[in-house]
């Protein structure tokens, strides 16, 4: 509706509001919003004095976004415990969080966007289509420009939104459009919480890797009402952030893009039938988490595997060898670079276009063609080749001798060699006893899980690219 006003007025008049609402620091949308609101109510429609909020709004569009400094989405939704989210804003700011917020239209019959805007330093987003603001920076840009999205309060409207994929609002859209990770702390009545549709809608969101914290038990605002859906506290939504975030100093990634490859590839022999491996994709998909964790940028490519895609993640899903390789020159360059996938050695000279039949007599007899080693063309490359090149050496016997000569052949600064022999159960399995093989000399890790591996190695490579480590070995140093 304020839109279509605004798109009829005259270009003088446009050129005013437009100088108004920029004073005010709010959209012209917003700016229409008041003055009618005013006018109707008959009260003062000049607005707030400007400098409440020119201000903080100047701050923001002077600030250049820092690797060091996490930035936080802060979606409000519409419930009373909404007032405890304008105290969540000072708390992460505190601790040096940079915060934008949106709130649903819903959340603004509790908070206004002029308080979230003044506390947060940044104007507030209400808006999906705000076509006609200067300040406008569209939904994809909001999902992207952050580290974590914090829905706080999440009702269970704007769960029930999330968990069937909605995209009706600025604060759904957004967190539809994002691929960051996503904390929710519900917020509702004990009998909205039990029911069964909400059940559903949060094993939904826990399916598809979002984060939760809360909701506790107690009083409600209701009189009388108790139970389970107050809203965690900040301090505990605090906690809850810097766990899925670590604090800057847990961050040694920040600023820095990791390429990681992980799973089997699917290499066909005719529209059916393709020749595998029994690669889980588990180690791969771990290492991919625990880099973003770290605060890098992370390309995940990945080829076929049953998990789901890893939280704060760009995940490229390809099937063969060949389309792996493409995939990785596509996201070059990087500072690491990590060969975590079972690449097939061999693929199907001739694929069969029909389903290959089967013959009386006859038993086909597949011709083999070697493909591209993914690995060994990054890291023997010339221009643009990343600072630090990791590979895996799966082996049944010999394994540290062959993980060295495969440091050799192929480039690589480091590689992690693991016996993969049945009775391991290194593959497919959550656990892994890796050694570090460098030009250094090897390192033996004692077993441990896939996610302790991932998160170890992220430490090491996070050392070994700021530099001074003996661990990057001659070709990286
Ligand atoms: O030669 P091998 O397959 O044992 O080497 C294992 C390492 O090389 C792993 O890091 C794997 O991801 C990588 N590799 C590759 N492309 C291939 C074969 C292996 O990137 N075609």
């Amino acid at each position: 509706m304020a839109s279509l006003t605004i798109r009829r007025l005259d270009d003088d008049l446009k050129q005013r509001l437009r100088l108004r609402a920029a004073r005010n620091g709010r959209s012209m949308e917003d700016e229409v919003r008041t003055i009618l609101r005013g006018a109707a109510g008959g009260k003062d429609v000049r607005g707030p004095a400007p400098q409440l909020v020119t201000e903080p709004r100047a701050r923001a569009v002077a600030a250049e976004p820092r690797p060091d400094i996490p930035r936080i989405l802060l979606i409000i939704g519409g419930g009373i415990a909404a007032y405890k989210s304008l105290d969540l804003i000072r708390r992460l700011k505190e601790r040096g969080a940079a915060v934008r917020c949106i709130l649903t239209a819903a959340a603004q019959e509790f908070i206004t966007p002029l308080s979230a805007g003044a506390l947060s330093g940044e104007r507030a987003f209400t808006d999906l289509f705000d076509a006609q603001s200067e300040f406008d920076i569209g939904h994809i840009r909001l999902a992207r420009e952050t580290d974590l999205v914090v829905v706080a309060p999440a009702t269970a409207d704007l769960m029930a939104k999330m968990a069937g994929g909605h995209a009706d609002d600025l604060a759904s859209a957004v967190l539809l459009a994002t691929d960051r990770p996503v904390l929710i702390a519900p917020a509702m009545n004990p009998h909205m919480w039990n029911h069964p549709a909400t059940r559903r809608n949060l094993a939904q969101l826990a399916a598809d890797g979002i984060a939760q914290v809360g909701p506790n038990e107690g009083e409600m605002a209701e009189a009388g009402e108790a139970g389970q859906g107050r809203m965690a506290e900040p301090l505990e939504i605090v906690a809850a952030v810097e766990s899925l975030l670590g604090s800057a100093g847990d961050r040694p990634l920040a600023g820095r893009r990791v390429v990681v490859t992980s799973g089997p590839t699917h290499e066909p022999i005719d529209p059916v039938r393709y020749i595998a491996n029994r690669s889980s994709g588990k180690q791969g998909h771990a290492i991919a988490a625990a880099a973003a964790a770290a605060g890098a940028e992370v390309i995940l490519v990945s080829g076929p595997v049953d998990i789901p895609d890893p939280a704060g993640v760009t995940t490229i899903k390809v099937e063969t060898a060949r389309e792996m390789l493409h995939a990785v020159e596509e996201a070059m360059p990087a500072d690491c670079a990590i060969f975590a996938a079972a690449v097939a050695d061999w693929r199907v000279s001739a694929p069969g276009r029909e389903k290959i039949k089967k013959g009386k007599d006859k038993v086909p007899v597949l011709s083999l063609t070697e493909n591209p080693d993914i690995l060994a063309s990054i890291a023997q490359r010339k221009a643009k080749r990343p600072q630090l090149v990791i590979g895996f050496a799966a082996e049944t016997e010999d394994l540290i001798a062959n993980a060295r000569a495969k440091l050799a052949r192929k480039g690589s600064d480091w590689i992690v060699a693991n016996d993969v022999s049945p009775a391991t159960g290194i593959m497919g399995g959550d656990r892994n006893r890796v050694h570090l093989v460098t030009a250094a000399g090897v390192e033996s890790w004692p077993p441990q899980s896939k996610d302790e591996v991932a998160r170890a190695l992220v430490t090491r490579i996070a050392a070994a690219l700021q530099g001074g480590s003996q661990w990057t070995g001659s070709k990286s140093a």
